[in-house]
């Protein structure tokens, strides 16, 4: 994990000084130094459910999606290096002319190469080094390639037609997982349907596409940008967005008959079966007695203890050297 003081670094070591008024952070994790939140008009910009929920929970003004004049802005690297150059663009374009900029990021989140393309447009202030990444700082009229950063950043229709952005799930080229699952959408999926991580919204529209007894379609994603982009993709009258974090979902009013999902299995770079794991407990507890969990899984991860606790019967409908396809029935009652 990024360290969350290393952006106030050249605070504490008196390079800098934030201006006064308005300050935006860009991707900040949940962990920012309290401090920050005591400030006034200081806005977290986190389309992560997750961690913006964690930041509320801190006393953090959050919005997915932040607007207007900043007198500086701060900016947390995320893996994906087209979205922290659009990101550092869109930092400076909304402190200019006077404001300043600074980037807090880890080598393994490519702070080096992404420091290198900055300095090839524009001047840099200062760069200090800690906890194996960098933090730099920039102010100054936003260079022309900027612009081109922004865009290349922004959401595009894929070469099957879907509109993707990079750093959602699989944006170029549908996951051969999901296409595996979506091969057992039959008359069995109806009634009201739950997508759990529905990403930019494939799986959803193939179910919508493939079965006509279903009443209304759920789609519950973690990441802001991806569900607005199913908002395109899914043109269906029953589909339902929502941005969630889906192990945090409680018990609803009205069970699924269906849940369907290709679960998230990293938020770093790792495999975390933790979070499929949570999607797992998270099927059980929003479907019917009489309801049904598809899900499609790399082959590789351990979810068979976790569905063994949260169902009376599971199978494996296939598998191939990737990918597995499992369907639960009989969720077992919250413990
Ligand atoms: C493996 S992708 C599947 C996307 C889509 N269903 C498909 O098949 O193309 C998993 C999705 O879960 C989302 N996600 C990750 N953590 C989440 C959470 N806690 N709650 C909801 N969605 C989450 C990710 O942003 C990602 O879009």
């Amino acid at each position: 994990m990024s360290d969350p003081a290393r952006i106030l670094l050249p605070l504490d070591e008196g390079l800098l000084a934030l201006p006064d008024g308005p300050i935006l952070f860009i991707r900040p994790s949940a962990e920012i130094p309290q401090e920050l939140a005591a400030r006034e008009g200081f806005v977290c910009e986190q389309g992560f459910k997750p961690v913006a929920d964690r930041l509320e929970a801190r006393g953090f003004t959050v919005v997915p999606v932040a607007g207007g004049r900043f007198s500086g802005a701060m900016v947390e690297l995320t893996r994906n290096r087209a979205e922290n150059m659009a990101n550092v663009a869109r930092a400076l374009r909304l402190v200019a002319p006077d404001g300043v900029v600074l980037v807090s990021g880890n080598k393994t989140d490519g702070v080096d190469s992404l420091l290198k393309a900055v300095r090839k447009v524009t001047d840099i202030s200062g760069v200090l080094s800690k906890s194996h990444g960098k933090v730099f700082w920039l102010s100054g009229a936003v260079p022309a390639a900027f612009a081109d950063w922004e865009a290349a950043a922004g959401p595009k229709r894929n070469p099957a037609g879907y509109l993707t952005a990079p750093g959602m799930f699989s944006p170029e080229k549908i996951d051969t997982g999901s296409e595996m699952l979506a091969r057992y959408f039959d008359k069995s999926v109806k009634g009201a349907v739950a997508d759990l991580g529905a990403g930019w919204g494939y799986l959803a529209q193939q179910a919508l596409a493939a079965c006509d007894r279903i009443e209304t379609l759920d789609l519950y994603e973690a990441e802001y940008s991806a569900l607005e982009a199913a908002r395109t993709n899914v043109i269906d009258p029953r589909a339902r967005f929502h941005w969630a974090d889906v192990s945090a979902l409680g018990k609803p009013a009205t069970p699924y008959q269906t849940v369907i999902s290709n679960p998230p299995f990293h938020q770093s770079r790792a495999a975390e079966p933790s979070i499929g794991i949570g999607f797992i407990a998270a099927a059980a507890r929003i479907l019917k007695p009489s309801g049904q969990f598809l899900m499609v899984a790399n082959r590789q991860l351990p979810y068979e203890t976790a569905l063994e606790a949260h169902f009376k019967h599971w199978e494996i409908l296939e598998q191939d050297r990737a990918f597995k396809v499992v369907r639960a029935r009989r969720p077992k009652a919250a413990r």
